[in-house]
């Protein structure tokens, strides 16, 4: 059974970013390269004849002025040929979309997925300092800015441009005189463009990261909705929202105008010259160096050229928007993963059978959070024996979740080594390292699908049947005392809202648990996994999970000496020291630890188990 049924999804082949300092939209699009350039080509025919019909309008005027008695036939053949031309022209713009919009599409998913494996892989400590709002836009409407570049804008750009040449051939040819007085006007109109360009560069490029800020803030603020509304802070975030949404919207507003200052240039600029077209071709053509048919023909092509060049505004505006939209995208994949998994490949979590418990040793381990950052941890040393049950404790920010954390390798260490079983991690493969490791966080997270799934996540299920799996579920549900499921209304079929949401701190503590329990892994870390339950539920947990630990090595934070009594060991911790480690009694002769268990009512629990403890050691 698979939690998530991705069988029929098309999977575009993931791009493999050798230098993604160097990362183009053209690699990208290597898969639909072929069927793009024939895209181009199509487009390119379709300018040609569209930019071709005014010289049949010509003939026709011609044909029309030179005889006194004009032949219906001609004008027929002229009028259906013009006809046909169009409809020839139609046709191919509607293959050129067939071709190419299903393919921008795949290429924009295979960026997504592209992205989405990197953001996975990043380390932990890219997501410490990335707000999560960029990397939504990042991954949402930058890709869709690509795709209608590469959609619409890449192609229109060429062909527009190869209607021009065509169109400059054909107004030459017929008067090089007109010719030359249209050219003329290409100078001031790519100089507009030109300055309409450099504004926009720095306008789309605030757009996007405004954009992102705000995806930022609305994601923090549904987020922390009850505290919001509880502080009753709901209108001091409107007025923040308002304040980043303004801005937004002036630089929208400021875009618009550029572009709509950059319209009254190009249509000026197309205005003036026509003008002097006209003056000069009337003359021309009454001193008979061109022929009325020509002239017409002139202006019937400029008609088609001119809603051309005037489009190159918008097209440079969508052009930017890809550009910038890559830059961003590619300032996130030149990130180094720092994590040997690749997901976009299908590559599994690799078949590590469960052997028996396994030791975690802290060999002098310093760490910081980032360069300029603090020392969390100082020369760090401890010994966990395989099945050993450790408790850490400390005062808060002392380190212990940090400790937990260089476990899995979600940090690794500044100076020194974690060792599982003697080897250094850090030369272990992340997904083998992994795969023997479950954690419970301090704060549970839940994910919106059933209990079921949420407690199976970390479980390989293609290895059981359905009736392990139950026995699996059933096995963590009750050593995590999580009872209160029954009384779901579908059970563990039951979906739990975004992020559990819909259940109590204490329940969503206890999923989380059990999702880590269901592992069965070989090390188990649990931080502080027992804070928001009653004195009896959690003396209930500590009881089973006793039991069912035999044969795991288990790293469990806590704060409340009822937490404690499951331990064999309580390691104490201090500033990121080990300050003593022991028995609880042993440690209870340390004033500083007698002190932080005193300061919590409910010690005699503590008390009453640890004497259990002595009992077994
Ligand atoms: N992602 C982070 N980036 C920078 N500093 C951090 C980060 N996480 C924790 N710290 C800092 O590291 C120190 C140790 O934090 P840690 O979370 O390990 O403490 P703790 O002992 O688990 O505390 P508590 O009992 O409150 O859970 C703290 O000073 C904290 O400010
Ligand atoms: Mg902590």
């Amino acid at each position: 059974m698979s939690l998530i049924h991705t069988s029929h999804l098309p999977v575009p082949p993931p791009t493999v970013v050798d230098q993604p300092q160097n990362l183009t939209l053209w690699q990208y699009m290597k898969p639909i390269r072929a069927k793009w350039l024939t895209g181009v080509a199509v487009a390119i025919c379709a300018s040609v004849i569209g930019i071709s019909i005014p010289q049949v309008l010509a003939w026709i005027v011609d044909h029309l002025v030179a005889n006194e008695n004009p032949s219906g036939s001609t004008v027929w053949a002229g009028g259906l040929l013009m006809i046909g031309l169009g409809l020839l022209q139609a046709g191919l713009i509607f293959v050129r979309r067939m071709l190419v919009i299903d393919q921008a599409s795949t290429v924009e998913m295979s960026m997504r997925m592209s992205l989405f494996d990197h953001l996975m892989r990043m380390p932990a400590a890219f997501h410490d300092h990335w707000p999560s709002g960029q990397l939504l836009t990042r991954s949402t409407s930058d890709l869709s800015l690509m795709r209608r570049w590469i959609a619409f804008g890449s192609i229109q750009s060429i062909s527009s441009t190869v209607m021009l040449a065509a169109g400059l051939f054909y107004l030459f040819r017929g008067s090089w005189l007109l010719g030359l007085i249209y050219l003329c006007s290409v100078p001031f109109m790519l100089l507009t463009l030109w300055l309409f360009v450099r504004t926009m560069k720095s306008l789309t490029r605030s757009v996007q990261q405004q954009s992102g800020d705000l995806a930022t803030s609305v994601e923090e603020s549904v987020q922390g909705i009850r505290v919001l509304k509880a502080l009753g802070q709901g209108q001091n975030s409107l007025s923040r929202f308002t304040a980043q949404a303004s801005t937004l919207m002036n630089t929208e507003i400021a875009r618009s105008q550029a572009v709509g200052s950059m319209l009254v240039k190009t249509i000026s600029i197309t205005a003036v010259t026509m003008a002097i077209s006209l003056f000069v071709g009337i003359h021309q053509v009454a001193q008979e160096k061109l022929s009325l048919g020509e002239l017409t023909a002139y202006f019937a092509t400029t008609a088609v050229l001119t809603p051309q060049i005037q489009r190159a505004g918008m097209l440079i505006s969508m052009w930017l928007d890809s550009k910038v939209a890559m830059e961003r995208h590619r300032e996130i994949m030149q990130e180094p993963v720092g994590e040997d998994v690749l997901l976009v490949s299908g590559v599994t979590t690799p078949q590590v059978s469960r052997h028996d418990a396994a030791g975690v040793k802290f060999e002098h381990v310093s760490f910081t959070f980032g360069r300029g950052k603090k020392e969390v941890l100082h020369e760090l040393t401890l010994d966990v024996a395989p099945g050993e049950i450790l408790a850490l404790v400390g005062s808060t920010g002392s380190g212990k979740s940090t400790v937990l954390q260089l476990i899995p390798r979600l940090y690794a260490p500044t100076r020194g080594k974690v060792l599982l079983d003697n080897t250094d991690i850090s030369t272990i493969p992340l997904p083998e390292l992994r795969a023997q490791m479950a954690i419970a966080f301090e704060e549970p997270v839940l994910f919106s699908s059933s209990v079921r799934e949420n407690v199976l996540m970390g479980v390989e299920t293609e290895k059981f049947n359905s009736e392990e799996l139950e026995s699996i579920v059933a096995t963590a549900l009750r050593v995590s005392a999580s009872d209160f499921v029954d009384t779901l209304p579908d059970g563990v079929e039951t979906l739990i809202g975004e992020e559990g949401m819909s259940l109590s701190g204490g329940q969503r503590q206890r999923l989380s648990l059990a999702r880590a329990i269901a592992c069965d892994p070989r090390v188990l870390l649990l931080d502080d996994p027992l804070s928001a339950l009653d004195v009896n539920t959690e003396e209930a947990v500590v009881g089973m999970l006793k039991e069912q630990l035999k044969n795991t090595t288990t790293i469990i934070t806590a704060h409340r000496p009822s937490t404690v009594a499951l331990a064999d060991r309580v390691a104490l911790l201090d500033k990121g020291r080990i300050a003593a480690i022991g028995t609880h009694s042993e440690l209870m002769k340390n004033p500083a630890y007698a002190r932080l268990m005193l300061l919590n009512p409910d010690d005699s629990t503590a008390k009453n188990h640890t004497s259990q403890n002595q009992e077994v050691l």
